[in-house]
C-alpha cells in the first residue's frame, strides 16, 4: 500500500483500505455517492467494509454534472440528516468525484469527503489537484471550489470493469503526464503493446508527476498550466463535438489535441520533426485514425479563442519543447490553430 502524495493510498486492497480509513477516524453518519455504473460494478467490492451507511444514487454521465443533480444529493443529505461530522464516500469517475466533492464542501460549510475513483481518467488525473465542480449552462466546471479530499483511495481493480473506450481515455492523461516531464517513460509505454500495459504503474507514476507539479502551483499561475498540453485544442473538439452524434471522451479529443499541439510545438518551439512524428504515429496507433468533420475544423478553431489560459484575447497553449520537457504560455495565432488541425487531418488518413 503506497501513501503518496499525503493523502492519496494506492492500493490492490481496497476493501481493507476503506476498512482502515473508516475505523480510524470517528464520524456521525456515513453517506456513499454512485452513479448506476458504479452502484452495479464498484459498490460490491467495497460494500463490506462499510459500516452502517446511506447511498445517493445518480444517473451516470457528463451531461448530469450539474446544479440540478447536486440539489439532488443536497436533498438526500438533509433528508438523513447529515450533520458536519458527517463523511460523505465519492466512489465513481471524475463526474462524481467533481459533483460530490462539491457537494460535500459546500453542505453546512463543508463537510469531509473521502474519493475512491473508479475509472483511470480519474485515478490519474482527478484525484489529484483539489479542482472540484459542475458544468453550468453550456460551461464545462464553471461553478466551483478547490478543497482536497480527506483522503483518496485508489484501486485499480475497478478497471476491470471498465469499457475499453473509457480505459483508453485515461490512457490519454498517461500518455500527456509522459511526454510532459518524463522521456524515459514515454518509451517504456510505447514499447509495451496494449495487453501488457501496467496500469497500476501508470496510475502511480501519473500521480506522482501530477502531485509534483500542483505542489509547486496549486491556483495555477505558472507551471500547473503545462498539465493542459494537448487541451486548448483538444476540449475545442470536445466542444464542437458534443452536441452531435459522436461526440469524443474527453481522452479521445485530448489525443487529437496532443497531436496538433505537438504540431504546434515544433512549428512554435524546440520540438524536432522526428519526435513530432513519433509522438503523432504512436498517438494514432493507440486512438486510430478518426479523422474530423472537414465542416468542424473550423468551428473547432474558433473555440480555442474561447480557452481559460488565454489572456488579452491571445490564444496561450502549453507546448513540448521536447519529449519529457513542456513549457506554457506560448501564443498561437488562429491561423497557426487552423494549420494544426489541417495536419491531423493529413496523417489521420
Ligand atoms: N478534478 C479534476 O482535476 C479533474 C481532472 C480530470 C477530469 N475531471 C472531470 O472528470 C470527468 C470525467 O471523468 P470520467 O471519465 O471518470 O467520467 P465519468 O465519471 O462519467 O465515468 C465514465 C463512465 O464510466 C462509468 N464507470 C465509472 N467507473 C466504472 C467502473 N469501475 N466500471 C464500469 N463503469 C464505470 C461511469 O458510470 C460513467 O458512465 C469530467 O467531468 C472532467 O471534468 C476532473
Ligand atoms: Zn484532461
Amino acid at each position: 500500500m503506497a501513501d503518496f502524495p499525503p493523502g492519496v493510498v494506492i492500493t490492490d486492497q481496497i476493501a481493507t483500505a476503506v476498512a482502515k480509513y473508516l475505523s480510524a477516524h470517528q464520524f456521525s453518519m456515513l453517506g456513499v455517492l454512485v452513479d448506476d455504473n458504479t452502484f452495479k460494478y464498484c459498490y460490491p467490492l467495497i460494500q463490506e467494509s462499510l459500516p452502517q451507511h446511506f447511498i445517493i444514487e445518480i444517473a451516470s454521465g457528463e451531461t448530469h454534472k450539474n446544479l440540478q443533480t447536486c440539489q439532488q444529493i443536497w436533498n438526500e443529505m438533509t433528508h438523513q440528516h447529515m450533520d458536519r461530522g458527517s463523511i460523505l464516500i465519492n466512489l465513481g469517475g471524475g463526474v462524481i468525484g467533481d459533483m460530490g466533492g462539491f457537494c460535500a464542501a459546500i453542505f453546512k460549510r463543508g463537510i469531509r469527503f473521502v474519493n475512491i475513483p473508479t475509472t483511470l481518467l480519474a485515478q490519474v488525473d482527478a484525484s489529484v489537484g483539489g479542482k472540484l465542480g459542475i458544468d453550468f449552462q453550456d460551461y464545462k466546471n464553471h461553478l466551483g471550489v478547490f478543497q482536497h479530499p480527506e483522503r483518496v483511495l485508489i484501486s485499480t481493480l475497478f478497471l476491470n470493469t471498465l469499457p475499453f473506450n473509457e480505459l483508453r481515455s485515461g490512457f490519454a492523461e498517461v500518455l500527456k503526464h509522459a511526454l510532459i516531464s518524463d522521456a524515459e517513460y514515454w518509451h517504456k509505454i510505447i514499447q509495451a503493446d496494449w495487453q501488457s500495459q501496467d496500469w497500476a504503474q501508470h496510475v502511480e507514476h501519473s500521480v506522482e508527476i501530477k502531485s509534483g507539479v500542483v505542489k509547486q502551483d496549486p491556483q495555477e499561475s505558472g507551471l500547473r498550466k503545462i498539465l493542459n498540453f494537448g487541451h486548448t485544442v483538444g476540449h475545442a473538439i470536445e466542444k464542437e463535438y458534443l452536441s452531435t452524434a459522436n461526440p469524443f471522451l474527453h481522452g479521445e479529443a485530448i489525443a487529437i489535441g496532443m497531436i496538433c499541439e505537438a504540431y504546434l510545438s515544433h512549428r512554435k518551439t524546440t520540438l524536432g520533426k522526428e519526435h513530432l512524428m513519433a509522438i503523432t504515429q504512436q498517438i494514432l496507433k493507440w486512438f486510430g485514425n478518426t479523422s474530423l468533420d472537414p465542416s468542424l475544423v473550423s468551428p473547432i478553431a474558433q473555440n480555442t479563442l474561447q480557452d481559460k489560459k488565454n489572456t488579452n484575447g491571445k490564444i496561450k497553449c502549453s507546448l513540448l519543447e521536447g519529449i519529457g520537457q513542456a513549457t506554457f504560455d506560448i501564443e498561437v495565432t488562429l491561423e497557426e490553430v487552423k494549420e494544426a488541425l489541417e495536419y491531423y487531418q493529413e496523417q489521420a488518413v
